[in-house]
C-alpha cells in the first residue's frame, strides 16, 4: 500500500513554530516514527509552502497511490484550487489538521477540502496523521 503525506505551510517549521499548539516534534522526527509503525507501509512524504506546488503534487500522487493524507493548513481555509484538486484526483484523501481547528478563531473554522475528502481528522496533535493510516487499513 502507497499512502502520500502532504503538509502545506508554515508546517516545515512545526517543533519551533508555536509549540503550544502545534507541540515541540518535528515533521521529520515524527515520519520515522510512523514509518516504524507501518512497515509494511510505503509512504512519500512531500511539504511546500506554495499552492500550486500542492496542487501539482495532488496530481501527481492521485492516480496511482492508494490514500492521500493532506494537511493543507492555511490553505485549508482559503483554496478553491486544493479544494478542485482533490475531486479532480481518483484518490482518497483524508483531511487532517494537528490542532481543533474549530476551538480556534472562525476562520479556521471554513474548510474548502472537507467536501471533497473521504474525511477529517483533527485536534489530536501529530497523531492525527496516525488515525488517518489507519483509516486507510
Ligand atoms: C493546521 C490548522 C490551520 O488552521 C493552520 O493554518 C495551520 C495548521 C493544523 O494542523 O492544526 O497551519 O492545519
Amino acid at each position: 500500500m502507497k499512502i502520500s503525506i502532504i503538509n502545506g505551510p508554515n508546517l516545515n517549521l512545526l517543533g519551533q513554530r508555536e509549540p503550544g499548539i502545534y507541540g515541540n516534534q518535528t515533521f521529520e522526527q515524527y515520519f520515522i516514527d510512523l514509518q516504524a509503525k507501518f512497515p509494511q507501509i510505503e509512504f512519500d512524504y512531500f511539504q511546500s509552502n506554495i499552492e500550486g506546488e500542492l496542487i501539482e503534487q495532488l496530481h501527481r500522487v492521485g492516480f496511482s497511490f492508494d490514500g492521500i493524507i493532506l494537511n493543507a493548513a492555511a490553505y485549508t481555509h482559503t483554496s478553491v484550487g486544493l479544494g478542485d484538486a482533490i475531486k479532480a484526483i481518483d484518490t482518497s484523501v483524508i483531511e487532517v489538521h494537528i490542532s481543533n481547528t474549530f476551538a480556534r478563531e472562525d476562520f479556521r473554522h471554513t474548510s474548502y477540502l472537507t467536501p471533497n475528502a473521504k474525511g477529517l481528522i483533527l485536534g489530536f496533535g501529530m497523531d492525527s496523521y496516525r488515525l488517518a493510516v489507519e483509516s486507510f487499513l
